[in-house]
């Protein structure tokens, strides 16, 4: 265990009892991080929260913010707390701007007048859009085509301005498709009305559904099906800390991609829990849904290089292995 924060003062990780969020405090505290979560428990668990202190409240709570960052002599934010869905951000954007922009917009306030040095931001593939030909690099035109990229997008705007006047450095994360749970089967995404792929295959594979929707089965890939970028969540979060060590390291601020840079069909993720799961999903063929890309997949490059980033988990059958492992616990042991 290589302690990394000798000396310095706390992280502070918003959202830390949601699903990414609570694999990073998990890699923190195992890493010896002085690890503070603020979260709301609006769609996060208590039971997440594996490391350090939870303290519940809200992101945009400027007087819970700075007592924190005082309190806490915090030299590092990472921005977790958000919303996500992506078909609820286009029928309630003013929710998304609220909790995803404003908010977000109070916390690099706070982190601005405290002096917090280095700030790392959750943010998504949605900004690029639809990208020409499905692969999108950081530098890639960012033209988001829903209100849950539109409102990350613009905190990375904020960010990027807020850090040449005030001086702190920030590494900004674009997630591709996050899947998979803990190796060691103590956390795992516990969402309740989830709707990412992986994670209602898995729904479905223990009974908790009736059959998997296939969301367009017409598109030019090869088997009509859309493709993503699937990213096991452990890799995600070792990201961040490479990214910790980076900044504080002397890392310029910069913006990198999260994905293996390659994809799969939703067919081939479904095949691939069925492979896991030892007995055939019930799909239902169903039309395209309103505002996915047919393919996105990162260049991924970058990561690998400016942060050395060594994924471990690059393997579908894994990260369906870990979903369906935790998927099976949240069926024996439901939790709240
Ligand atoms: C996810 C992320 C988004 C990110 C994007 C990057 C969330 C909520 N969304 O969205 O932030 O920008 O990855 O690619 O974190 N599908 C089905 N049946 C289902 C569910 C999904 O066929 O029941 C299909 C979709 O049409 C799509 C693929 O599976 O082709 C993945 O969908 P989903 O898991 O919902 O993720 P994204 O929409 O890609």
């Amino acid at each position: 265990m290589t302690v990394m924060n000798a000396g310095r003062g706390a992280v502070l990780v918003t959202g830390g009892a949601g699903y990414i969020g609570s694999h990073v405090v998990r890699q923190l505290g195992e890493a010896g991080e002085d690890v503070v979560v603020l979260d709301n428990l609006s769609t996060g668990f208590r039971s997440a929260v594996t490391a350090g202190t939870l303290v519940i409240g809200d992101t945009g709570d400027r007087g819970v913010v700075s007592r924190l960052l005082a309190e806490h002599r915090v030299d590092t934010i990472l921005h977790f707390a958000a919303h996500t869905i992506v078909p609820e951000s286009v029928t309630n954007p003013l929710k998304y701007y609220a909790n995803n922009t404003c908010a977000t917009r109070n916390l690099i306030e706070c982190a601005a007048e405290a002096g917090v040095r280095h700030f790392i931001f959750s943010s998504t593939a949605a900004v690029y859009g639809i990208p020409p030909g499905g692969f999108a690099a950081e530098d890639s035109p960012t033209i988001p085509i829903n209100p849950y990229g539109t409102s990350k997008l613009m905190s990375e705007w904020m960010l990027r301005d807020a850090s040449a006047a005030h001086g702190f450095g920030f590494v900004v994360l674009r997630y591709f498709n996050v899947a998979g749970a803990d190796p060691g089967g103590r956390i795992g995404q516990s969402t309740r009305q989830a709707t990412l792929l992986t994670k209602v295959a898995c729904e479905a594979a223990v009974g908790k559904r009736p059959h998997v929707a296939i969301f367009g089965t017409d598109y030019a890939t090869p088997d009509g099906t859309g493709i993503r970028d699937y990213i096991h969540v452990e890799d995600l979060a070792t990201a961040h800390l490479d990214a910790l060590r980076y900044l504080r390291a002397g890392g310029e601020s910069t913006v990198l991609n999260c994905g293996y840079g390659h994809g799969y069909s939703v067919r081939e993720v479904i095949d691939a829990v069925d492979r896991v799961n030892g007995a055939p999903l019930v799909r239902r063929d169903e039309p395209r849904r309103a505002g996915d890309p047919p393919v996105l997949v990162a260049r991924a490059d970058r990561v690998r290089h400016v942060l050395g980033w060594q994924p471990q988990h690059d393997d579908l059958g894994f990260i369906v292995e870990t979903a369906l492992r935790w998927e099976r616990r949240l069926q024996r042991q439901p939790i709240d």
